[in-house]
């Protein structure tokens, strides 16, 4: 018999069953705790609170471990392509070499948009921001792909190719859209992050010069960036799949949570406020109390996490490939330093240290990402091109689950008791 946990309520002891995932982590089962004792759990946040059982990405935040499909990240990021982790979160494994080429061609030959959804853009007003045209107009391509036949599971998978192999092409039109420059088609010759940056950068009037360096670092961001579990943005997508909504419904939402500055949002902030940082004489230590002032309602962007308390093992590799890339562009931001100083400044803190409070992934990617040239609105936007396969791996996953149910969180009620309606002459 498995382990048990007892629930002291006033009137009895309610015995819940505790379940234990692959890497010995335990949860307490409260399925039917409302039906068999009339009582919810509170848990506003969801700070303690497991919505699933999940096989694909595996998350120890003492020990700073993050792994897809028991694969190490810092492996993914170093050894494998974005597209080879497309796979793997979505299928389980690996792919093999056949099945690789097969899952590239089938993304590569769906990069276009249809020509009706250009006409999209010429509607937003130029300094829309990105992060707002990539969630519609990937809702839009719900009312291209709505006769779709077929099983309920091929469906999802050529919905999941058509996202993969489009949202580049989204994300880099809502760029051109801002700058004034002609939007350029996507080039199948090309591998998936040197065709969204060609899509970026290049114009019809000059050849691309692609950039090796940058091609790989944004490789491994995509990777790094590709899963985290249960957190705001999935959470939300598994949500409102649960509800049977379309893919493209349901990765948009994704997209609007992750736009939250407490979440994919912040990528935006940090550089922001090193920027500021910078215009006022570079004086970290201001920011860092500023950050301990409850009273301030300023916040060190870029640092903490919900389930890191060690260290974010994302931050530490983007770290690195942040300071291995602007050397090999011969770059020299002052930001970084900036950075550097802050992240020394608040290691140092008791108020950090006391809570546990590191650098997590969205410290330094904006740093990478302003050495390539991208925009700060659009840092978001780059979260959101290597979330995707989180995303979309979660939504077949629960799908997948013949015990999925609707997601549909309980409340305590704190309003009025019953009263009686007044009429308005009257109140
Ligand atoms: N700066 C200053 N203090 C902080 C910070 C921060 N960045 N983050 C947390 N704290 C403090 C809180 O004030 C709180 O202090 P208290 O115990 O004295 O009240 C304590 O640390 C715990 O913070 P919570 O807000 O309870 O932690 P939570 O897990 O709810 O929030 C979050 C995590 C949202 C990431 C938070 O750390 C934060 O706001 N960070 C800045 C925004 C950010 O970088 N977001 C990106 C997260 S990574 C991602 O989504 C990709």
């Amino acid at each position: 018999m498995g382990e048990k946990a007892k629930i002291i309520l006033s009137e009895h002891e309610y015995e819940a069953d505790v379940v234990v995932g692959t890497e010995g982590e335990k949860g307490i089962d409260v399925i039917h705790l409302r039906r068999d004792t009339r009582n919810v759990v509170l848990d506003p946040g969801f700070v303690n609170t497991a919505s699933c059982s999940s096989a694909i990405t595996f998350i120890d935040g003492e020990k700073g471990i993050l792994r897809y499909r028991g694969y190490p990240i810092e492996q993914l990021a170093e050894k494998s392509s974005f597209l080879e982790v497309c796979w793997l979160l979505m299928k389980g494994e690996l792919p093999n070499t056949a099945e690789l080429e097969e899952f590239t061609e089938e993304i590569t030959t769906h990069t276009m948009l249809h020509e009706s959804v250009r006409e999209f853009y010429a509607g937003f007003p130029r300094d829309a921001h990105p992060m707002a045209i990539l969630a519609s107009v990937v809702c839009s391509l719900s009312a291209f792909y709505q006769g779709d036949v077929g099983n309920p599971e091929d469906i999802t998978y050529r919905n999941s190719l058509r996202l993969l192999a489009k949202l580049p092409t989204i994300a880099a039109w809502a760029y051109k859209k801002s700058i004034g420059q002609p939007f350029m088609y996507p080039r199948n010759d090309l591998g998936y992050s040197e065709n969204f940056l060609y899509m970026m950068f290049g114009v019809p009037a000059e050849d691309f010069e692609i950039v090796p360096e940058m091609v790989d670092v944004l490789n491994s961001l995509l990777i790094i960036h590709a899963d985290h579990e249960q957190n705001c943005s999935t959470s939300t997508v598994r949500l409102v799949r649960s509800s049977m909504a379309n893919l493209f419904a349901s990765i948009t939402s994704g997209i609007c949570a992750l736009w939250g500055h407490r979440h994919g949002g912040a990528n935006q902030r940090v550089v922001e406020m090193l920027q500021n940082i910078q215009k006022d004489g570079g004086n970290a230590k201001k920011y860092i109390e500023m950050a301990k002032d409850k009273k301030s309602g300023f916040r060190l962007m870029g640092f903490g996490h919900r389930v890191y308390k060690n260290f974010d093992p994302r931050a530490k590799i983007i770290k690195e490939k942040c300071h291995d890339f602007l050397k090999a562009i011969d770059c020299k931001d002052p930001l970084l330093d900036v950075a550097i100083e802050l992240e020394e400044a608040a290691l140092n803190d008791d108020y950090f240290k006391e809570r546990n409070l590191y650098p997590n992934v969205d410290f330094y990617s904006g740093i990478i990402y302003r050495a390539m040239g991208i925009p700060v609105p659009a840092f978001t936007v780059m979260f959101a091109l290597g979330r995707l396969p989180g995303w979309i791996a979660h939504a077949i996953e629960l799908n997948a689950d013949p015990k999925n149910k609707i997601g549909r969180p309980r409340q305590i009620y704190t309003g009025s008791t019953e009263r009686d309606f007044v009429d308005i002459e009257n109140r």
